[in-house]
């Protein structure tokens, strides 16, 4: 027997990575080419930096190259469940999962799938892995959530694009994060946001998303607290997802009544440091909420194990989780910090006029084939061009 809100089987997350593009732009010059004030996007968006898609990267590539900076021999060979959450997959039919398991060189006795439901996909791929690994104990789960998010130039939306991928493995005894078997969910048919099968930009009900988003939450944390005992003072930090960086605190200063002020002082000294690499990178959909997590577990030095986060995805449309996770003993050992901080130190900036070019530059949709230069793109796995509708991958590494 476990008390109400226990974590009574030690399943979580053993290892997370993640991947962005090389090129990015500075949100003063894009507000000063917008004619906006730039603290509206530094202050009242909260962005400092916006990853810029190549042509030569899309979901798929995105989400192998987060993968690759993680993944070990022992990992390809025990990985036989591959969820991929995605919103800006690459194909109706085939699962994007199929073609990362190829490129990683995973064992072929694995499940591949695509799960789709806007930003929450990689909490599912993360909730039906918890399901599987309880299962099957020795088995190890690859969670992708990968995503180049679009609203078109000059738009609302343009201050909250982004692209990346999140690869984290599930596994059982993880050595990063152990999740709670409590979690409270929430689904509502909105129309806050959306992109259908003909557009390949996001529409989007900008105003109406935040109050969604922020009743989700409340909505699905007082389920929480009456599912278990927990409250405020349990948590020393919680992450979000960020489509832009005040939006997780929009949300949680909601919930500031409950506590003290040494709570109020603590969830908001940690949120700071879940919402640096966000910032510098933008809305990666899928993969916002674990980048948070990153964000958060890399940069701030006061966390120990043993510590409660609290854990708050949404995804438009719209589906909401609250969970929890608590940090293991070594988890500080199991990050791939080095990695990350190479990642952000060797990317570029490129002006307006180019991100503007990059964004115009896409695949073509009428069926003809076309050949791309992919030695200036650093990315190890990379689309080298579409061939009779199919799309060209190379793992560099091959
Ligand atoms: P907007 O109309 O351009 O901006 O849209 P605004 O006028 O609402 O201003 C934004 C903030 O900047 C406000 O702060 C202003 O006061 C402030 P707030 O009242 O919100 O605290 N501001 C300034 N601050 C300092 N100095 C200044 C200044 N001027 C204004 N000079 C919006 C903003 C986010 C709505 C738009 O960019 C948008 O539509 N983005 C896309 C939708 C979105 O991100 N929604 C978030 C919730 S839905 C979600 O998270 C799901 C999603 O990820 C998709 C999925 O699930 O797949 C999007």
């Amino acid at each position: 027997m476990t008390n109400k809100g226990e974590i009574n089987l030690n399943i979580g997350i053993d290892k997370i990575g993640f991947y962005t593009p090389h090129t990015f732009i500075d949100m003063v010059k894009l507000a000063e080419a917008r004619g906006v004030d730039p603290a509206k996007y530094t202050i009242g968006i909260g962005q400092e930096k916006m990853a810029v898609s190549p042509v030569t990267q899309d979901a798929v590539t995105l989400a192998a190259n987060a993968a690759l900076r993680i993944l070990d021999e022992e990992d390809l060979e025990k990985i036989d469940l591959v969820v991929f959450g995605t919103e800006s997959g690459i194909d109706s039919s085939k699962a994007a999962a199929v073609y990362v398991h190829d490129l990683l060189g995973i064992q072929s006795r694995a499940r591949s799938i695509e799960i789709k439901q806007a930003c929450y996909g990689a909490t599912a791929g993360i909730q039906l892995a918890k399901g599987h690994i309880a299962l099957h104990p020795e088995s190890r789960v690859l969670v992708l959530g990968s995503d180049i998010s679009r609203y078109g130039l000059n738009t609302p939306g343009e201050v909250t694009q982004g692209a990346g991928a999140v690869a984290m493995v599930i596994s059982a005894d993880p050595r990063i994060l152990s999740l709670g078997d409590q979690s409270a969910y929430l689904t509502n048919d909105v129309m806050d946001f959306w992109r259908p099968t003909y557009s390949d930009t996001a529409y989007v009900d900008g105003k109406f998303s935040n109050e969604q988003y922020i009743s989700f939450f409340l909505n699905t944390w007082k389920q929480f607290k009456s599912q278990t005992d927990l409250s405020i003072k349990d948590f020393e930090a919680m992450c979000f997802h960020l489509p832009y960086t005040k939006m997780g605190m929009k949300a949680m200063r909601e919930i500031f009544v409950e506590g003290t002020s040494e709570d109020e002082e603590r969830l908001t000294r940690h949120y700071k440091n879940s919402t640096l690499y966000n910032k510098t990178v933008g809305n990666i959909y899928t993969g916002s909420l674990y980048l948070s997590l990153i964000s958060l577990l890399e940069q701030d030095e006061t966390l120990k194990p043993g510590d409660r986060i609290g854990l708050f995805s949404y995804g438009s449309g719209a589906v909401g989780e609250f969970f929890t996770g608590i940090l293991q003993p070594e988890y500080k050992e199991a990050l791939a910090e080095a990695e990350h901080a190479k990642l952000f130190a060797e990317r570029e900036e490129v002006s307006i006029e180019e991100y503007e070019e990059i964004f115009s530059e896409v695949l073509p949709v009428d069926g003809s084939n076309l050949q791309l230069t992919i030695e200036n793109d650093p990315a190890m796995i990379c689309v080298a061009g579409i061939e009779e509708h199919k799309r060209i991958y190379v793992n560099k590494n091959r």
